[in-house]
């Protein structure tokens, strides 16, 4: 039986419909809303699989436990360990579950679920429907979701963006959306609001990210006074095809699968891939990273991706590396190898315009995943280590009854997500989260939002409405797009593989700027119809927004972490970083204040991570970090 309670999902992708399918089976209303339909939601370009510990692993010595040691060594400890340990037990389960709703993993000749290896392991535990696990995992949950609207429990509010929150007395009792082909700005309330928006790829201009992952949104909550976590962690995914208009990404299942990435040994050399014998190639990460070889974790990998093309070694002395599947086509055949990789090799070959299997991919990194987002809290279980189930405060934001999920949240992570850990983390928090969001309705809610005054909602309708006035009417000489551009070459340049102190003052200084040229900014369509443009723009500010509070979390953490790398600070420093950046906005100066908060890090102490490195012969010890 309904409730009278109604939940607001912000967001149409796995974590948005987790999330919806929970809440109405709990019984829950939920109003759904997405700026694109769902089944085109960003969560459809995940390509390579979903991580959990399963039978077959297990019998070879994997564990849970192990997933979750994995992830937070790979997240090099910045994550909090409970909701980590939680989602990692949590994973076999989400996997049985995905394959009752029909999503066709690939199987073994026995029928078992194939399994394949995946950065930061040496396990193969991570499952995959070709190469295009997330449209497969996306399209299982919105039919599910599709069951519960017919039911009359879910509505669809497709083509609406997510403005405002509306808060009142410090609670979430709604927010302000707009109707993209109409504009109509609208309040909606409800007893909570889920944000499952996505990362925020965007501002750094061109990334692996569709379009509407500008972290619009999130910078919206964060602007209306919800901490920020950890906004300096930025993912660079190592291998993605370099595009005019944005990256596409080529996934690690390539090198799950055997892809080998080198460089010819000698700098320059004009011959074509298929020209150069095998002893005349570095395969760099084989060659320094013995034990993962080509599956060290992406801030890894990507780093060494990147300074071997600094140091001229790049095809042509280029930006570009090859990554190698033609060892794959000998050992298994060209059709098990399109039965495993064919939705990238059709990518590569449509964008590039070879045949992958033929001669090497060209690739390069790209940014790609948002480890940092919206800052959420957690409860442990005192008795498991993990989470209490169905504890309200689990996945809450800084502000009571609004929750962050999936890529909008700061949650699992720490400083660089390992692969195939995404899918995962978005499905675990819709579904653990659901009951957690349910109790805060039923239980803890103070003030239900049906006797909210009206006068509450019109008032963050009209600021909203008054915005988007001045940007309509603004009579400026600021092209918006060509705006962005030059913030993400900046971001690019300055803040992504590799960061300066001074670089990242110039950042800010030029941050400044932006934040002025906003000011004068001049929309090239002004009509009330469908109007992106305005969408755009608007996302502009919440993007430049972002980015000082991205700038000034890099700026303020002089170690090097995970996807953060100072060559001035190389070393990861506990003593004084351990912890995790918070992000406030003061809405007076328009300017992020950096605090930081504690880590858990009660389960698992923190060591170095060199995942065999080697450095002149020798391997380097795994010692504990400098504390
Ligand atoms: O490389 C990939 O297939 C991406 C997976 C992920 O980001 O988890």
């Amino acid at each position: 039986m309904a409730s009278k309670k109604r939940v607001i999902v912000v967001g149409g992708g796995l974590a948005g419909l987790a999330c919806t399918i929970k809440l109405a089976e709990e019984g829950v209303n939920v109003d759904l809303f997405s700026m694109v339909p769902v089944k085109r939601s960003h969560s459809v370009c995940a390509q390579g699989g979903i991580n959990a510990c399963n039978e077959i692993a297990r019998q070879q010595g994997y564990s849970e436990w192990m997933h979750f040691d994995e992830t937070v060594l790979g997240g090099d400890f910045l994550a909090d360990q409970p909701p980590v340990l939680e989602m990692c037990n949590w994973a076999p389960r989400i996997i049985d579950l995905l394959d009752r709703m029909g999503v066709p993993f690939n199987r073994t000749p026995e029928g078992q679920r194939a399994l394949r290896l995946f950065g930061g392991s040496l396990f193969k535990r991570t499952f995959f429907a070709g190469a295009t696990t997330g449209q497969q995992l996306l399209y299982a949950l919105d039919e599910q979701t599709r069951r519960w609207e017919a039911e009359g429990l879910v509505s669809k509010y497709e083509f609406w963006e997510f403005l405002w929150p509306v808060v009142y007395e410090g609670q979430c009792v709604g927010m302000v959306a707009q109707d993209m082909r109409t504009m109509q700005i609208r309040a909606f309330r409800a007893d909570a609001v889920v944000m499952a928006t996505g990362g925020n790829g965007l501002i750094f201009g061109k990334s692996t990210m569709s379009v509407i992952c500008t972290g619009g949104a999130g910078s919206r909550c964060y602007q209306a006074g919800v901490k920020y976590g950890n906004p300096e962690f930025m993912q660079v995914h190592p291998t993605a095809i370099p595009g005019e208009d944005k990256c596409r990404l080529i996934s690690e299942s390539a090198r799950g699968e055997g892809g080998r990435v080198w460089v010819p040994r000698k700098p320059h050399d004009a011959r074509s891939p298929n020209e150069i014998p095998e002893h005349e190639r570095y395969y760099f990460l084989e060659e320094r990273y013995p034990k993962y070889g080509n599956l060290v974790p992406r801030d890894i990998a990507t780093r060494e991706l990147f300074q071997v093309c600094q140091e001229g070694l790049g095809v042509s002395g280029g930006n570009m590396v090859y990554l190698d599947l033609r060892d794959i086509v000998k050992e298994i055949g060209r059709e098990k190898v399109l039965a495993k990789l064919e939705g990238i090799l059709e990518i590569y070959e449509k964008f590039v315009g070879t045949d992958p299997l033929a001669e090497p991919m060209r690739i390069f990194p790209a940014v790609h995943y948002s480890m940092g987002g919206l800052w959420v809290g957690f409860k442990k279980d005192q008795k498991t280590g993990g989470l209490k189930f169905g504890e309200p405060g689990n996945m809450m934001t800084s502000v009571r009854g609004l929750y962050a999920m999936g890529e909008a949240n700061f949650a699992y992570h720490g400083a660089n997500r390992l692969g195939a850990n995404s899918l995962l983390s978005c499905i675990f928090d819709g579904l653990f989260g659901g009951t957690c969001v349910r109790n805060y309705c039923g239980d803890e809610a103070k003030v239900a939002a049906a006797h909210v005054a009206q006068t509450v909602y019109d008032a963050v309708v009209k600021q909203e409405t008054d915005r988007q006035n001045w940007l309509v009417g603004n009579e400026g000489t600021e092209n918006p797009y060509l705006l962005w551009q030059e913030m993400g070459k900046w971001m690019t340049e300055h803040c992504a593989v590799i960061r300066h102190n001074e670089k990242l003052e110039a950042t800010l200084s030029k941050c400044q700027q932006w934040k002025e040229r906003y000011g004068k900014v001049k929309l090239s369509d002004t009509l009330m119809w469908s109007n992106q443009n305005l969408s755009f723009t608007r996302a502009l500010r919440d993007m430049i927004v972002l980015a000082e509070a991205i700038l000034k979390g890099a700026l303020s953490r002089n170690e090097s972490r995970g996807a953060h790398y100072k060559p001035a600070f190389p070393e990861r420093d506990d003593a004084h970083f351990l912890k995790a950046t918070i992000a406030t906005y003061d809405s007076a100066k328009n300017e992020p204040v950096i605090s930081y908060g504690p880590v858990d890090t009660s389960l698992i102490p923190p060591r170095a991570r060199t995942y065999g490195k080697k450095e002149g012969g020798a391997v380097v010890a795994e010692s504990v970090a400098k504390t």
